[in-house]
């Protein structure tokens, strides 16, 4: 049970593979589209084992007007929409939202420090390209640390080579010492994140412990990005008389709506807290992948943001759990 959605048709203009892992998809909406602002992100319908699904990508690169860029990378292990995406040709058509933004860039700070983690980079370039165009002027300073595991897989790289220069630096399989470059930044300064969660946990961890304002630090992930590789788990809930496995290329949020328990959601990536419901019982370990419930609430297990994180073993939830009840 969403937010309303409004779809648009599109077409697939033309394709980009930016790393072996990464593809580039320019979409052009059958009905024109409102620019957007650094940040954004598109909802896309995508078609997995036959059924509709929706997945939120990171819109990238400068907009015109009348395309959209997404970057989506492929999972072999996941949930089955970045292989969809994949298998998508120029001219399918596909279904989209209008740009949306949960992760908005504030303009009006003195310095900035964008990290990005591996395909985490998406929503970052928008943001580089448009503090690096105003720097001059303004006087504002931004610098961007890029992390990923190999070399190859760092897309965007002349982008944000063009735009940052020397202030981008690169991490390829090294831990970046948050707290040194969180020390380092100027009061007044902001900081956005988007990685998978263990970097943004290790980023939070750093933040706090340096006692700057916790709205400087604004930060967004990807669901895909668990301890664990999914597998398939049972799940009950007594309140529906409901017994099942939830598949392991199956969210547990689907598996809900899949079997007719309604459960309020917005984000589906695991930042707004919508979908948490209670756990009654667990068997097992909950692999969770939201960065809405603190590292505490996380150890509990007394509660798992359903659109995102997973289980291994057995779990027992109550339907009923609302944050604003
Ligand atoms: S829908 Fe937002 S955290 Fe799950």
């Amino acid at each position: 049970m969403r937010s309303t959605q409004t779809w648009t048709d599109a077409v697939i203009e033309s394709l980009q593979d930016l790393t072996p892992t990464v593809r580039e998809f320019c979409i052009r909406p059958t009905g024109g589209l409102q620019r957007h602002a650094p940040g954004s992100h598109l909802q896309v319908q995508v078609l997995v084992n036959g059924k509709p699904q929706t997945r939120s990508y990171s819109l990238v690169g400068e907009p015109d007007g009348q395309t959209l860029r997404i970057a989506v990378k492929r999972l072999d292990e996941g949930r089955g929409g970045s292989l969809a995406m994949w298998q998508l040709a120029v001219g399918d058509r596909l279904q989209v939202s209008e740009p949306q933004n949960h992760f908005a860039l504030d303009f009006n700070a003195p310095a900035y420090l964008l990290v990005a983690g591996g395909i985490g980079i998406t929503p970052l370039v928008l943001m580089a390209q448009a503090l690096a165009s105003r720097s001059a002027s303004t006087g504002q300073s931004v610098r961007m640390l890029y992390g990923a595991r190999s070399e190859t897989e760092l897309a965007f790289l002349p982008q944000l080579r063009s735009s940052l220069g020397e202030a981008l630096h690169t991490a390829v399989a090294t831990p970046i010492d948050f707290a040194a470059e969180i020390a380092a930044l100027p009061t007044g300064a902001q900081m956005y994140v988007c990685g998978p969660v263990p970097m943004l946990d290790a980023v939070r961890r750093a933040w706090e412990a340096s006692a700057r304002p916790q709205a400087d630090l604004r930060y967004e992930t990807f669901g895909s990005s668990g301890r664990f590789a999914p597998q398939a788990f049972r799940l009950q809930v007594p309140r529906h008389a409901l017994d099942i496995t939830v598949p392991a290329d199956c969210s547990l949020l689907d598996a809900l709506e899949q079997a007719g328990v309604q459960t309020v959601f917005d984000c589906n990536r695991g930042e707004c807290g919508l979908c948490a419901l209670d756990v009654l019982a667990l068997d097992g370990e909950i692999d969770h992948r939201d960065v809405f419930l603190s590292g505490h609430e996380k150890r509990e297990n007394k509660r798992i943001c359903a659109c995102v994180s997973r289980v291994l073993g057995s779990i027992t939830l109550d339907s009923s759990y609302r944050p604003d009840a």
